[in-house]
């Protein structure tokens, strides 16, 4: 039957990670993490501030532990939801969230990671945020690992290159998974899997100065997160058996910058190589053209006899991406423009796009083309876990914001979500990122903003931390009021 509008069940609703918004890095025995120690500099050049992102060195790991240092580090505060979170929830009850996507910090409930017994502080802490969403009845979906494993694990045991990591995460996602069962319906276990690739350090705990060889480390941590998501899926069905568990990758629809056979086969290839993450999750296999793509990059995995039956078995419910832009792709990219903000697969300038004030390239039209790609793919159901438009706001006097240039990006997003739908694609939720403004992943900037919320923030951390409703509040309110009947 032609389906013309949003289920009924349609899960509306905002995204964060704990990382960027809790703050509270040094309370209740959290231990720091991966993200605690990139800093932010206002005297380094704006170029340069997604430089750490990619590449993070021993001596800036090491410097952000001393105790001395007096360089920022803004992740470690976020926006202190850890303090504002009934606020906070308050106004996102408001807008009339029907689900709340955040994480957990895992550094909060095993602060080194390699614990044998939870931190009861951390735990009570999200029992207290899952509570006082019940409360409004909002749905939480919750990511096990946004871009936080704890930092012990990356020094000591070199991050998810070591199998050992497995094992610690695993009993982190049990814990979990049995003390929220009754809390928590769904669950992401790794965000932006397909990551790895892009930045090693955050996604995998891995200094790419160990390894001559980088490739090699990549995949093999990323077979480790394949092996740990699937115990994971295995243990969240045995706490409750009715939970759905998805994975989570960045989706970047690439399309070739022209019929030449080449960037066709280009496009091909990129794509299988980002998607490849979940081919894996949602499929439980490695692909056949996996062969191929590791003989040509060198790349031995090891692995453990008993690896590709936990991946047979325990493939994901859902598959759930983030779809910020797209990007072009050419054979022959030395001669053409880059798409120069586009920090995720680097990709060619598309003349037809505009860019957002950090060069992301906008397609709106490229989420409904993404969502009938993964469907015609996995036939599984589909999250738009992560969708947004990171700007600059300005704060008029009398506490108004005019965010119209947000308002638009999203109702064109939402608008080719309806149009995915009438397609047959299945879609059952959509949680726009940053519903809150705070910390950016890439740049550590406050001033990098997606919030329907904004927060008196500034980049050094500065201001009264405030919560401030933008005009897409009351934009936001009214499209999931009428079930995405209303975009304008
Ligand atoms: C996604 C991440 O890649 O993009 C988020 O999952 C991130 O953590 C979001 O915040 C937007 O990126 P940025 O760099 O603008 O914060």
């Amino acid at each position: 039957m032609l389906q013309t509008k949003f289920p009924e069940s349609f899960l509306w609703g905002g995204a964060t990670a704990a990382n960027q918004l809790e703050g509270g890095s040094n309370v209740d025995g959290k231990g720091l993490s991966v993200s605690d120690v990139y800093i932010f500099d206002e005297n380094i050049s704006k170029e340069r501030w997604a430089d750490q992102w990619h590449m993070m060195t021993h001596r800036q790991v090491e410097e952000a532990q001393d105790p001395s240092s007096e360089k920022y580090y803004p992740k470690r505060n976020g926006i202190e939801f850890y303090r504002h979170y009934k606020e906070d929830i308050a106004l996102f009850a408001e807008m009339g969230f029907k689900c709340y996507r955040m994480s957990l910090a895992w550094t909060r409930i095993f602060p080194n990671g390699d614990e044998l017994e939870p931190n009861e502080a951390g735990l009570e802490f999200y029992d207290r945020v899952f509570d006082e969403l019940n409360k409004y009845g909002i749905e939480p979906v919750v990511s096990l690992s946004h871009y936080e494993m704890p930092l012990h694990l990356a020094t000591e045991y070199g991050g998810w290159i070591n199998r050992k990591v497995i094992d610690y995460y695993v009993r982190f996602a049990t814990t979990v998974f049995k003390r929220y069962k009754d809390k928590v319906k769904y669950w992401m276990t790794f965000n932006e899997i397909n990551c790895v690739k892009h930045h090693p350090y955050v996604s995998l705990g891995v200094i790419e100065e160990n390894h001559p060889h980088i490739e090699q480390a990549k995949y093999q941590g990323a077979h480790h997160q394949f092996v740990a998501s699937a115990l994971a899926t295995k243990a969240c069905k045995e706490s409750n058996p009715e939970a759905k568990v998805g994975c989570m990758i960045s989706y970047q629809l690439l399309v070739p910058y022209s019929c030449d056979p080449d960037d066709i086969q280009a496009t091909v290839e990129k794509q299988r190589e980002s998607l490849f993450f979940s081919d894996v999750q949602a499929r439980g296999y490695y692909p056949n053209y996996t062969a191929r793509m590791f003989a040509e990059k060198n790349v031995v995995l090891k692995t453990e006899p008993e690896d590709e039956k936990i991946i047979r078995e325990f493939p994901v419910d859902f598959v759930s991406f983030s779809y910020y832009m797209s990007s072009a792709v050419s054979a022959h990219p030395e001669k053409l423009e880059g798409a120069v903000g586009n920090l995720i697969t680097g990709g060619i300038k598309n003349p037809y796009l505009p860019t957002s004030d950090w060069g992301w390239q906008i397609d709106p039209k490229g989420l409904r083309t993404a969502l009938n790609q993964l469907y015609d793919r996995y036939q599984k159901p589909l999250f738009v876990a992560e969708n947004g438009l990171g700007a600059m706001d300005v704060l008029e006097e009398g506490d108004i914001i005019e965010d119209d240039y947000r308002i638009s990006y999203l109702r064109d997003h939402i608008k080719q979500i309806k149009e995915a739908i009438i397609d047959g694609v299945d879609v059952f939720g959509y949680t726009s990122w940053g519903c809150i403004d705070m910390i950016s992943a890439s740049t550590n900037q406050m001033s990098k903003r997606y919030g329907y919320i904004y927060v008196d923030q500034d980049d050094m951390g500065r201001g009264t931390k405030r919560r401030i409703k933008k005009k897409s509040f009351e934009w936001y309110k009214n499209v999931i009021a009428t079930n995405g009947e209303q975009l304008d």
